[in-house]
């Protein structure tokens, strides 16, 4: 299995900073937010992870420069996920391929390593990431359409029949939400290669996914752990907070310094 993280992103919402450090890159603890997620698709398996990048973001590739197996792909333009996965079809063979979104940080779990492991139980199968969200904020994910009408355990492995990319509310078929992980067979890079432009006038990976779904049979797995979403602030606050609660020299100094925030408020 090869390991691909799209970080091409502007991050325009994250201005000024974002000048001169990449959000990727902003700091989670000691450690950039990507390299978090780097060791993720490492002790998932990854053999091979290639980060998708735009010119401005050099700085990822010279802090990664000594891990050997980290490479680099551009993408000029931002024509959406899709197009962005696409960039790096050449590094690919028949192998699966992890995909993590660079600006997904789950804790509590190593999300790709269950994933691979649903998938090596299931024949290989093409498996998404996924998490509940409140019914209000569907329009904002893709949305899985489970082949069974039954309620689906926490954890549970189920079979996916189709996603649907930023539903409205009343056409959400669910509250499952695709969660930033994929771990697909290498035919997606065919289906891509194929997609016309979809929502928001961008080249959908979800597009090219239903089509592998309809093909192959496809399988959704809730995280266990916490997905924080590294695009607004607001995540990457909650993130800061989570990995200080567990990082082994700080934690029970920072859990005393939150219980005295916490009383003040
Ligand atoms: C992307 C995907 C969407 C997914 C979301 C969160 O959307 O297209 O299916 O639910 O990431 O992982 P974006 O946040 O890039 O608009």
């Amino acid at each position: 299995m090869k390991a691909l993280i799209p970080a091409a992103g502007l991050g325009t919402r994250f201005l000024p900073v974002t000048s001169v450090i990449p959000k990727e890159m902003l700091p989670i603890g000691s450690r950039p937010a990507l390299e978090l997620i780097v060791d993720e698709a490492r002790s998932a398996g990854a053999t091979e992870i290639v980060i998708i990048i735009s010119e401005g973001k050099e700085l990822i590739r010279r802090y990664f420069a000594g891990q050997d197996d980290v490479k680099f792909v551009y993408q000029h333009g931002q024509k959406g996920l899709g197009h962005a996965v696409l960039q790096a079809s050449g590094r690919f063979g028949d192998e699966q391929l992890l995909i993590l979104l660079g600006d997904a940080l789950v804790t509590g779990c190593n999300a790709s390593k269950s994933m691979a492991e649903v998938s090596a139980a299931n024949s290989g199968c093409s498996v998404i990431g996924c998490e509940r969200v409140p019914r209000e904020r569907v329009s904002r994910y893709g949305i899985m359409k489970p082949s069974s009408g039954a309620e689906i355990a926490a954890g549970n492995a189920f079979a996916l029949f189709d996603i649907v990319e930023k539903p409205p509310v009343e056409e959400a078929p669910s509250d499952l939400a695709v969660a930033g992980r994929y771990l697909l067979d290498s035919r997606i890079f065919a289906y891509l290669a194929d997609q016309a432009a979809g929502v928001g006038g961008e080249i959908q990976l979800t597009d090219a996914m239903r089509v592998l779904a309809k093909e192959q049979g496809m399988v959704g797995r809730e995280f266990t752990g916490t997905r924080y979403d590294m695009g607004n602030k607001f995540g990457i606050l909650q993130a800061i907070v989570q990995v200080a609660l567990q990082h082994p020299e700080v934690k029970d100094q920072f859990r005393d310094y939150l219980k005295q925030v916490a009383e003040n408020l």
